[in-house]
């Protein structure tokens, strides 16, 4: 099982809609028993409650399953149990490099330095700009070169 936890901030906006994204991904190539999705914030504001309405809407307008999602905090124990932590922008990175350590076996590379040749390096937040479309894009493509990179490297 090759195990992907998505981080933001507040585990709302952003990091529960790369996990529905990129678990429609893995469904729609047939390798749900394969993968385990998960997503966390660095903070603990939204523990216990259900994404943002704009993350909610933008999965569904998609045909994307919103189910199951639902606000933590990131824990000491992700790092060893997840193999790929995938946070966000610069603040979400620096917040998780305060938290590892060295049992880690995680590895911790921002969503959008998994595109080559981007120019952009942080998912906006929409929390912040109401942009959810331009989230979701970014998201979106991110998040299938993640799954190609993660397929090559563990051969699936
Ligand atoms: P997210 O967005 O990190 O993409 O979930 C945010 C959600 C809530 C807050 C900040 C960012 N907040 O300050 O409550």
């Amino acid at each position: 099982m090759v195990k992907v936890l998505f981080v933001c901030l507040g585990n709302i906006c952003r990091s529960p809609m790369a996990e529905a994204v990129f678990q429609q991904l893995v469904s729609d190539k047939g390798l749900d028993d394969k993968f385990v999705v998960d997503s966390a914030g660095t903070a603990d504001y939204h523990v216990g409650e259900a994404p943002h309405e704009g993350t909610i809407q933008k999965l569904k307008e998609h045909g994307i399953a919103t189910t199951g999602l639902m606000g933590r905090q990131v824990s000491i124990d992700d790092f060893t149990h997840f193999d790929y932590i995938v946070p966000m922008d610069e603040d979400n990175i620096h917040e998780l490099r305060r938290l590892e350590t060295l049992e880690s076996n995680a590895r911790l590379k921002k969503l959008l330095d998994y595109v080559p040749g981007t120019t952009v390096n942080e998912i906006p937040d929409p929390y912040l700009t109401g942009d959810f479309e331009e989230t979701y894009a970014l998201v979106s493509e991110a998040c299938k070169f993640l799954l190609d990179d993660i397929r090559s490297e563990n051969d699936l």
